[in-house]
Parts: structure tokens; C-alpha cells; sequence
């Protein structure tokens, strides 16, 4: 396959771009979707062309890039990659990232959790929905009390899980069904929030006991028991909600 004309004029400006050795890496490797991509794109396919092979080694983990290629510096990719990996160097920025995860997770959760009562025909489901939320704003404020122990700030990332996870719930909400079916489906979208608190506050909680930071782990251990007792408060109502239709049923 003859090499592109923008890609043809930069190899034989810079003599160092064996494109086609490139390209038979692609071949053992199977056609992904960024060759795909790459394809139908001839501007990307000219630019990736020079960045692919660097990076992709970092990321395997192998050797360096060959003698032939651009060096590590002069790809975006790379840059990128490097970037990523200066801030999560540590154990320490591994907890920083893990609370700033959690610290959007909890301010979404203010803001959903309000539509999901709204959206609730159990009373109980209601209430509980209604409890959590003022229990998830003390979730903020203990995040924020962490961040002035280990001073840190936590705004300016986004938990993109719990952006799917609260998307879910909102789609619940706008479903057209039996009070019941809507109740149940509240729960299961609101449990598998739960559990994704569940894991992300064992996770740094760990990190911090790890890291000596027994005070903070203290705090994050009171949110964790109780993002664990909601959990098992909505399998009772869950419960009460399905066995109470069957009855009336
Ligand atoms: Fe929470
Ligand atoms: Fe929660």
C-alpha cells in the first residue's frame, strides 16, 4: 500500500519513518480499532503513524522504541502516558486520586438522590432515599475534612462511573412502569451505587492504613459502614416492596 502524500513528503524530509515496518507489527498484531480507525482518517493515520510505536512499547512495558523511530519525548502520547504516570508515582497519589474519585461520586449523589425519592412510590423507599441523602452531604464533609488533614484539594475530577451509574438511575426514574417494577428497578440502580462506594471507600481505606494515615482511615471507615448498612436497608425494603405486591396480588 503506497504511503500517503503528507506522510511520503515527512519520510523524506526526516529519512527516519520506516511507515512500512510499522505496519507489519499492525499485521501480527491483528487489525484493532484505532488501524480501523485509522483508515478511514487519513489525517489521524498520517499522525499516528509517528506516534504509534512508542507508546504502545511503554505500555507493554518492552524496550524502548527502536533506534529508528522519533524518541519517547517527542510523542503527545507518550508526554500523556508519562504525565499519568508522574501523578500516580505513589501509593500516596494513588489515595489523592481514589478520594477525588469519591469526593465527585458523593457530590453527584447529592444531586441525584433527591430525583430518586421524588421518583419513589414506597414510603419507606421514599424516606430511606431521603435519609441517605442527608447521610451522602456528611460523606462531602468527612472528604473534605481528609483533604485538610492530608491538604489536598479534591474538586477538578470527574467519576465517570458514577456518571453512568447515576445516568442509569435517571433512565429508572423515566421508565414507564407498575409502581413496584419502578420501586425495585430504584433499588438495583441505587444499590449498584452502593456497592461502587463499597469499593472505592474499602479501597482507600486500605491505602490509608497503608500509609500510616490511621485518622483518615478512621473516617473513611465510618462512611464505609454506612454506604454498607444503606446497601442492606434497600434489600429490606427491596424485599417488603416485592413480598407486599405478591401479597396484594
Ligand atoms: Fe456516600
Ligand atoms: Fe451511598
Amino acid at each position: 500500500m503506497s504511503a500517503p502524500p503528507k506522510l511520503q513528503r515527512l519520510r523524506e524530509m526526516t529519512n527516519a519513518l520506516p511507515v512500512q515496518d510499522f505496519e507489519d507489527e499492525d499485521e501480527e498484531e491483528g487489525r484493532g480499532g484505532i488501524r480501523n480507525c485509522e483508515s478511514s482518517v487519513p489525517e489521524v493515520r498520517n499522525h499516528s503513524a509517528i506516534l504509534r510505536p512508542t507508546p504502545i512499547r511503554n505500555l507493554n512495558g518492552a524496550q524502548g522504541p527502536p533506534s529508528h523511530s522519533l524518541p519517547a519525548s517527542h510523542s503527545i502520547l507518550s508526554l500523556l502516558t508519562n504525565s499519568i504516570a508522574m501523578k500516580l508515582k505513589t501509593i500516596e497519589d494513588l489515595l489523592h486520586h481514589e478520594l477525588k474519585d469519591l469526593f465527585s461520586a458523593e457530590n453527584q449523589l447529592v444531586k441525584a438522590l433527591p430525583k430518586m425519592a421524588k421518583a419513589a412510590n414506597n414510603s419507606e423507599l421514599q424516606e430511606g432515599f431521603e435519609e441517605h441523602l442527608e447521610q451522602t452531604k456528611t460523606h462531602v464533609e468527612r472528604l473534605e475534612k481528609i483533604a485538610e488533614i492530608l491538604d489536598i484539594k479534591l474538586s477538578g475530577m470527574t467519576c465517570k462511573a458514577m456518571k453512568g451509574l447515576v445516568e442509569e438511575g435517571a433512565e429508572m426514574i423515566d421508565e414507564d412502569a407498575e409502581t413496584h417494577v419502578k420501586d425495585a428497578g430504584l433499588i438495583g440502580a441505587a444499590q449498584r451505587v452502593e456497592h461502587y462506594e463499597i469499593a472505592g471507600y474499602g479501597t482507600a481505606k486500605a491505602l490509608a492504613l497503608q500509609l500510616g494515615h490511621d485518622d483518615v482511615a478512621d473516617l473513611l471507615e465510618e462512611t464505609l459502614d454506612e454506604e454498607k448498612d444503606t446497601d442492606a436497608k434497600l434489600t429490606e425494603i427491596a424485599e417488603a416492596v416485592l413480598e407486599e405486591h405478591h401479597a396484594e396480588g
